[in-house]
């Protein structure tokens, strides 16, 4: 098969999936919609400015998918699909007035236009809605892993914070910050999903260990499209990683393989963030040449393999397939 036929295939694959969770997904939605409004103005129109931007709703339909697998009932899973997404966007708020970013999900980011005072607290009000939820869901055990998860993304990020500029950064630590940032909330998405529905704890530690590996796929291809995709279809700026002196997996490898010659200049533009508008140009030409590109999503591809043979205990049904071709998408997504 050629490239264009997979891409087309995968495509397929993700239509049949949103296509076979239209119905939980909408309800989850409505659900959302209802729980970002408050008396207080402020909140409903910044937390409508992004939410209502759309967004891929990757993580509720993990826990959407991981519930139906095992044969879910009730709406116990939807309460927790809506929390997901609400502590998603939480750390969204969040994250673009730490990292600076100026445009999300294609708008101009909240803090711009608001301040980053309001973000930050309205960030908060939707992680209190996402615990307001969970508790709804009646499930103590699914709180515990989503309570959890979210000290785990502040780990994460505070993590992160303090390996800035560090043209030093190992693969290993990378990682670190890139499971507890991101691959933690897909694990929990789907551990969660299970374990509310009365899973057995293999299967709920099966979906966790699926949900580990696609976050980390899907993290190491959005590191990759920060210098490989355009703005415009990113909905966010390429070069944001860069022009932040973050050091993630593409540009690590950069470094690694351009060797002594070139250490000057990631000192200068990563170590000193002493950037013009040529270096960005420059970092991308090396990070493409020397391979590391082509090495960071090779690794991507590698960790979806790994998610979709973490389903091999369930019986090869619809959601499993969905959850496969999930996986897939994250490798091959555009944005
Ligand atoms: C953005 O996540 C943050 C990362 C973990 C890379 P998404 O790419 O899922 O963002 P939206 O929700 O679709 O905007
Ligand atoms: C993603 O952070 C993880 C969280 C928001 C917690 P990034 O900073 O890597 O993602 P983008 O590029 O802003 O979406
Ligand atoms: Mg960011
Ligand atoms: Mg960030």
């Amino acid at each position: 098969m050629d490239v264009a036929h997979a891409i087309a295939d995968r495509r397929s694959s993700v239509d049949a999936l949103m296509g076979l969770a239209a119905a939980d997904m909408a309800a989850a939605d409505t659900l959302i919609r209802a729980r970002l409004d408050s008396p207080i103005a402020l909140i409903p129109a910044l937390a409508e400015h992004l939410i209502g931007a759309g967004g891929k709703r990757v993580r509720p339909l993990v826990t959407v998918a991981a519930a139906r697998l095992v044969n879910g009932k009730g709406d116990g899973y939807l309460k927790l699909a809506a929390a997901v997404e609400f502590i998603h966007t939480a750390t969204l708020l969040h994250d673009d007035v730490v990292d600076g970013s100026e445009l999300r999900r294609g708008k101009v980011a909240a803090h711009l236009i608001w301040g980053g005072a309001s973000s930050v607290l309205v960030g908060d009000f939707l992680f209190a809605r996402a615990f307001e939820l969970m508790v709804e869901s009646g499930s103590l055990h699914a709180l515990d892993i989503l309570a959890r998860a979210s000290r785990v993304i502040a780990e994460g990020e505070v993590l992160q914070l303090t390996r800035a500029h560090d043209l030093n950064l190992n693969v290993d630590t990378y990682l670190e910050i890139v499971a507890a940032k991101t691959a933690e909330l897909f694990a929990a998405a789907a551990e969660a999903g299970a374990v509310v529905c009365g899973a057995s704890a293999k299967r709920s530690a099966a979906l966790r260990d699926y949900g580990m590996s696609l976050g980390l796929a899907f993290q190491l291809t959005d590191d990759a499209l920060d210098y490989g995709g355009t703005s415009e279809v990113l909905g966010k700026n390429a070069g944001d990683d860069f022009r932040e002196g973050k050091a993630t997996l593409p540009l690590i490898l950069a470094i690694q393989r351009t060797g002594s010659a070139e250490t000057a200049f990631w000192e200068k533009v990563i170590g000193r963030r002493d950037q013009d508008e040529n270096d960005f140009r420059r970092a991308r030409e090396l990070i493409l040449s020397s391979g590391a590109l082509q090495a960071t999503q090779n690794q991507a591809q590698a960790y979806a393999e790994k998610a979709k043979a973490a389903l091999g205990i369930f019986p090869a049904d619809d959601w499993r397939l969905a959850l496969e071709a999930l996986a897939d998408f994250a490798v091959s997504r555009p944005a």
